[in-house]
């Protein structure tokens, strides 16, 4: 009998970088295991830097274009004109996918071809494809979690050493784990992007990177985490994109957690997702998310789904609005000076706010105080009122700081 050849699967590569020759590898060495499960034998065969290939002629020689460019231009005019020329295109770009995501799905799907991203959230979690495919038919509620591994590892450094953030981020960069510019990813950029790529997904309707406010840790000093272990807290970097009052609120900031949320003990470079709906509770995925053979890995896994002719469900149902002002619990840290009334007054101000206080802890610092209080759910308007109405106060000593918590205790 003679053995059937497999046909080979012609991909055309964009970038060799980092995650492209992490890809380029990973090809050579799985393509016998994927043609035997597949079917089809994936083969790299051309590929684009900005130092060598043509992209004309890559995208006649190939099927399925794989974007490691990053950035927006050019990865935006070759992914376009890829999936116009009927190709299909898996990217790693976050970047990408939130801002021009309305663009490329049109594209894909007026040429009846497939756009996957899996490797552009959480890295080699899967994700998307949980929320795209085994999810398809469950009302998601809520899709939250740990999407950035530079600040969590920096975060996660500060509390276990009491770094400050500026050595945390050096600590990064040594190991790798933040880039030359870490703006995107400590200014909380990168997560808002990955954030608007999971709300777009899991509520079925149009994200993009301008529906999501966002704040970064640049702000985070080491007694904010100390106190907070006084509280049985741990802080992260937090993406949050679920159901509001008739819309949607996708938002990415700071935030403590209680010891027992499913997402405390999720340390150092790590990514962690968690996805809500009544038919299934909740789901916690974790797993790395970055590295170039891992990031690789993602992409390689998107290119078999492709191989294997898996179908993907995406299509925007309604257009839900986006609701800002929402209700969060907050921690608040002052610098006051040690005398009588100052409490009160501090009270009195969050009291007409109708904001309640959960907890307070007050430390003496020769004539100062320190004061760190944890405040029951509000409107983050009527706390931002109140923060307003506490800055200028005469016996306040530095800037207030506030952070928000999650008040909900998982045992
Ligand atoms: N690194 C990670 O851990 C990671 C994790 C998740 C997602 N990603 C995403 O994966 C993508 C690639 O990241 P990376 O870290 O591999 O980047 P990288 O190391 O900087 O590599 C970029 C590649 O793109 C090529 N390139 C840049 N500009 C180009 C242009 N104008 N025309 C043609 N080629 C161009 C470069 O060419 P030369 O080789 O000629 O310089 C290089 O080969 C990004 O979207 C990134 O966000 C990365």
């Amino acid at each position: 009998m003679i053995a059937r050849v497999p046909d080979v699967a012609r991909i055309g590569l964009l970038g060799r970088g980092t995650v492209g020759a992490a890809f380029h590898e990973l090809v050579v060495q799985r393509a016998d295991a994927i043609a035997a499960a597949a079917g089809r034998r994936p083969e790299i065969a051309a590929v684009l830097r900005r130092s060598e290939g043509d992209f004309d002629a890559l995208l006649e020689d190939c099927e399925i274009v794989v974007e490691l460019i990053g950035g927006t231009e050019p990865a935006r005019d070759y992914v376009l004109r890829a999936l116009r020329a009927g190709r299909h295109v898996v990217t790693a770009n976050k970047q990408l996918v939130a801002q021009f995501g309305d663009e490329l799905f049109d594209a894909a799907r007026d040429a009846g071809v497939q756009l996957r991203f899996e490797a552009a959230v959480a890295g080699v979690v899967p994700v998307i494809r949980v929320i795209q495919e085994s999810l398809a038919a469950t009302e998601i509620t809520k899709v939250f979690g740990i999407v950035n591994g530079t600040t969590n590892f920096i975060l996660t450094e500060m509390a276990n050493t009491g770094a400050s953030y500026e050595d945390a981020l050096l600590r990064a960069q040594e190991l790798g784990y933040a880039e030359a510019d870490p703006s995107d990813d400590v200014g909380g950029a990168d997560a808002a992007a990955k954030m608007a790529i999971l709300a777009r997904l899991a509520f079925h309707t149009p994200v993009g990177l301008e529906d999501v406010t966002y704040e970064g840790i640049t702000e985070i000093q080491p007694d904010d985490l100390a106190y907070a272990k006084e509280f049985g807290l741990s802080l992260k970097l937090l993406g949050v994109a679920e159901r509001r009052d008739g819309g949607i609120s996708v938002r990415v900031f700071p935030c403590f957690l209680y010891r027992h949320h499913p997402l405390a003990p999720v340390e150092g470079p790590f990514n962690a997702v968690m996805v809500e709906a009544p038919a299934i509770t909740e789901i916690t995925m974790s797993g790395p998310g970055a590295g170039g053979v891992e990031t690789a890995s993602a992409v390689l896994g998107d290119v078999v789904s492709i191989l294997t002719g898996r179908a993907q469900v995406h299509a925007v149902r309604e257009e839900l609005e986006v609701v800002r002002d929402v209700n969060s619990s907050f921690y608040l840290h002052l610098e006051v000076a040690d005398r009588p009334g100052v409490l009160a007054r501090i009270a009195d101000v969050l009291g007409r706010n109708e904001v309640s206080v959960r907890s307070v802890v007050q430390r003496g610092l020769g004539d100062d105080a320190r004061l760190v209080m944890v405040m029951h759910e509000c409107p983050e308007a009527s706390f931002a009122k109140a923060l307003d109405e506490i800055a200028p106060l005469d016996f306040l000593r530095s800037q207030p700081r506030a952070i928000r918590v999650i008040e909900e205790e998982f045992v």
